[in-house]
């Protein structure tokens, strides 16, 4: 049974998107949600996430659907459930009571899309199949998300405006994720001392997402090799000397997405070479955030971290000489590869489906420099963005035994300094940060970053 209910608040709030967007644009817009994809009985689904524009306006994670939005009117298009549908799913709403529910002035079949589609402007959905039904009822090949022309560009320009800035039910949305995903942490950390394995934690920390009927919003990364930045395998043993590394986030039933990193000593206690490191990226952390401010530059910020990481490395005897030198020369990144953070909303990395558009400014484009590469986000910050900040500290073996790097950095890194730093793999701390008129409302603040009160958590 399809259980979301809307609020008449959220109705509200879904039709004042709508038009907010027939506002800015003059031609009709097609969204799809995307189609669930059996595993094999097609029963038997792989679980289906809605596309997630069309869940900004639709607002219910309805799959195999579709809107179409001229002039702030709303139609939906879905089909009823198959014969024998309610065998295994039950009695699903009717295509009238869910159009009502999120306020669809016209409920229609599927079939009768396929004479809706000229003029109208759409956003590729990432499912293949629903991809090539987008191209037929459009008459036209849909493009590549990341490359979009004509209509399709400044629909998702439009999208970008309206997405950026979050409204006060997409806040309730979001604290709600953060609030779920800090207890998540906390019971990660509680679960650490017990646990074998890095499987054990994840599933502490995914079985309190889930205990709330909420999902991850994107797969947990949960691993004593936090150098790989994504890891996503958790089956090795935790050892007493151990960092662990978890980035796990909740995402709410209608997509809205937290984003949460902690690293802690699986022993309960930081080795002296691991709280020198966390400190340092703690510190980067701390003043990224205190800087945030409508009209502040995100480059700025992801500049800030890598300075304050060179700062502290060349304090430790790891990097040798001036911060500011070293971060234009891109040594920090030997350590701190990645960006500073990135947009979050009803994605992990928001809109980042539409490439840069939603990330950079207008005129920008992503420069090639090892430390600005992974830059994801390159505006000034606005009241209403929600971004992530997550400085981090990593050996990656790739990078740091690659010959090329060894000889363009032997002057600036003390290699033999940097040995007696093996016990550190990787740590990255992130929290999700509000952008406000006052500054930076920090929404995960509720968990704790500071080395003795983390140790505190593991160790009960
Ligand atoms: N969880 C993915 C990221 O932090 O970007
Ligand atoms: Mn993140
Ligand atoms: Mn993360």
């Amino acid at each position: 049974m399809l259980t979301h209910n809307i609020s008449s608040t959220l109705a509200d709030t879904l039709r004042n998107r709508r038009q907010k967007l027939a506002q800015l644009i003059d031609f009709p817009v097609i969204l799809w949600s995307g189609a669930s994809s059996p595993r094999n009985f097609p029963a038997n689904a792989y679980p289906f996430r809605a596309s997630s524009h069309f869940l900004y306006f639709a607002g219910l994670p309805l799959p195999n659907a579709a809107i179409r939005l001229e002039g702030g009117k709303l139609e939906l298009f879905m089909d009823d459930p198959a014969p024998g549908s309610a065998l295994w799913h039950g009695e699903m709403p009717t295509r009238s009571d869910i159009a009502e529910k999120i306020g669809a002035d016209v409920a229609r079949t599927m079939s009768e899309l396929k004479h809706r589609g000229s003029g109208a402007a759409s956003i590729p959905v990432q499912n293949y199949q629903t991809s090539l039904v987008q191209s037929q009822v459009l008459r036209r090949q849909i493009s590549s998300p990341d490359d979009l022309e004509g209509l399709d560009r400044e629909l998702a320009k439009a999208i970008v405006t309206l997405r950026l800035s979050h409204d006060a039910e997409a806040l309730t949305e979001l604290r709600q994720a953060a609030a779920v995903s800090v207890a998540a942490h906390k019971a990660g950390m509680a679960a650490t001392p017990k646990a074998k394995l890095e499987a054990e934690v994840r599933a502490a920390m995914e079985g309190v997402i889930i205990s709330h009927n909420l999902t991850t919003s994107y797969n947990s990364i949960v691993t004593v090799h936090g150098e790989v930045l994504h890891n996503e395998v958790y089956h090795h043993a935790l050892q007493p000397g151990d960092l662990l590394l978890a980035d796990v986030g909740a995402e709410t039933p209608m997509g809205w997405a937290a984003d949460i990193t902690r690293t802690w000593p699986v022993s309960g206690k930081f080795s002296a070479t691991q709280r020198d490191i966390y400190d340092v990226v703690l510190a980067a952390h701390d003043a990224c955030i205190a800087k945030i401010h409508p009209g502040v530059e995100y480059r700025d910020i992801h500049l800030l971290a890598a300075t304050v990481i060179a700062e502290g490395l060349v304090d430790l005897g790891i990097l040798q000489g001036n911060p500011q030198d070293l971060v234009e020369m891109d040594a920090h990144a030997l350590f701190f590869p990645h960006g500073i953070g990135h947009l979050l909303g009803l994605d992990v990395h928001d809109m980042e489906d539409l490439g840069d558009l939603a990330g950079y400014e207008d005129g920008r484009n992503r420069s090639s420099r090892r430390g600005l590469v992974y830059l994801r986000l390159n505006r000034p910050l606005r009241a209403g963005m929600l971004v992530t900040i997550e400085p981090g500290f990593y050996q990656v073996p790739a990078i740091l035994n690659d010959a090329q790097n060894r000889s363009q950095y032997r002057d600036v890194v003390n290699w033999e300094r940097l040995s007696q730093f093996a016990d550190v793999r990787g740590i990255r701390i992130e929290d999700d940060v509000l952008v406000t008129a006052a500054g930076g409302d920090i929404l995960t603040s509720a968990l704790p970053n500071d080395a003795d009160t983390v140790e505190n958590i593991v160790q009960g």
